[in-house]
């Protein structure tokens, strides 16, 4: 299989990268960062998370931020659900598009949810048949596919078995994520190949944290293989808190130029893209974790 003419990027920094800053993101500040996301021309944005706030207080402001952004028409904005109480909430402000998550790892279930993997699964069903009551489309995350914090490697089995059964509940796409950035290419490689053995292609995406620095190869690997919906996180914001040594995703500076030197098609708009990434990291006061973003902001100068 040859790579992609069109890749479609999932933008999850203002989930999975302000969940993990220290400090708490002012919520108009939030609202503003996420409509220049918006005008970049990004096509997802995982905008925040229903979650208990005493797990994740940087994110106790979902509802605030998901019913003040800008939204624009044929632009998704998922949030992410991890119960009935999540979705009761996702529903009462009126989301269109939610993502649910459980894990390869039994552990790192019990750390992250507080449950074992089968009763996330449990409550991932009743998530949905909520979600489909209400005509809510669901994106389904595996956590730890190439490796576990607290276990080491991972059985390839049991995240196939864990990401059938998202996709066999109904998800509509589900995202593989290397939580901590353990992988190497022939690894990830070899996970795409386990899968697609029981969801087809079109359905995976994948979402590498880059811990070792080696999420842009490992995405090139998988590109080849016919992945083509990635997931990154601008400025590489993000990590999980309950992913011990978890930094943040690929940034998506570095997948845009990467993909924009292949000729791959992303519909997303580099300069604006750039602003966005500016426009955080000054708020948040540190540096982009993207080389792209460092050395554009330097060549400006
Ligand atoms: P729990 O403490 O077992 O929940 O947490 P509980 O049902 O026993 O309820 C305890 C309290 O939490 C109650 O409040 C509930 O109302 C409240 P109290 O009566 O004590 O005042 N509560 C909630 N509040 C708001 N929204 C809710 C909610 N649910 C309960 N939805 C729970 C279980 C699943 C809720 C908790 O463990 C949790 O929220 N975990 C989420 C942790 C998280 O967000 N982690 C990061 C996201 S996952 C990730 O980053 C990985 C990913 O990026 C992919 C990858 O990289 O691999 C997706
Ligand atoms: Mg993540």
């Amino acid at each position: 299989m040859g790579l992609p003419k069109f890749v479609h990027l999932v933008e999850v920094g203002p989930r999975d990268g302000l969940q993990n800053e220290p400090q708490t993101v002012p919520t108009k500040v939030k609202i503003e960062f996420i409509n220049l996301l918006t005008a970049a021309g990004l096509t997802t944005i995982e905008v925040t998370s229903f979650v208990s706030h005493k797990w994740i207080p940087q994110l106790a402001d979902a509802k605030e931020v998901f019913t003040a952004i800008q939204k624009q028409p044929g632009i998704d904005y998922p949030v992410l659900v991890p119960n009935e109480q999540g979705m009761r909430d996702a529903i009462a402000a009126d989301a269109k598009c939610i993502a649910v998550f459980a894990a390869a790892s039994e552990t790192f279930s019990q750390k992250n949810t507080n449950c074992s993997i089968k009763q996330s699964l449990d409550r991932i069903e009743k998530v949905i048949a909520l979600a489909q009551q209400h005509n809510i489309t669901v994106r389904g995350y595996v956590s730890c596919v190439l490796g576990c914090p607290y276990e080491g490697e991972i059985q390839l089995n049991q995240v196939q078995t864990v990401a059938n059964a998202l996709f066999q509940m109904g998800c509509y796409e589900v995202s593989l994520g290397d939580t901590i950035g353990v992988g190497t290419p022939l690894k990830a490689k070899l996970l795409i190949d386990t899968i697609a053995k029981v969801i087809p292609l079109k359905y995976l995406a994948a979402h590498f944290h880059d811990t070792y620095g080696q999420a842009l190869a490992n995405l090139y690997a998988v590109l080849e293989q016919g992945i083509s919906t990635i997931d990154s996180s601008i400025a590489g914001l993000g990590g999980c808190p309950y992913a011990r040594g978890a930094t943040g995703n690929v940034a998506t500076e570095d997948v845009l130029y990467m993909l924009n030197g292949m000729g791959i098609e992303t519909n997303v708009n580099f300069p604006t893209l750039l602003a966005a990434s500016n426009f955080v990291t000054k708020v948040l006061g540190h540096q982009a974790r993207s080389k792209v973003a460092l050395a554009a902001l330097a060549s400006s100068r």
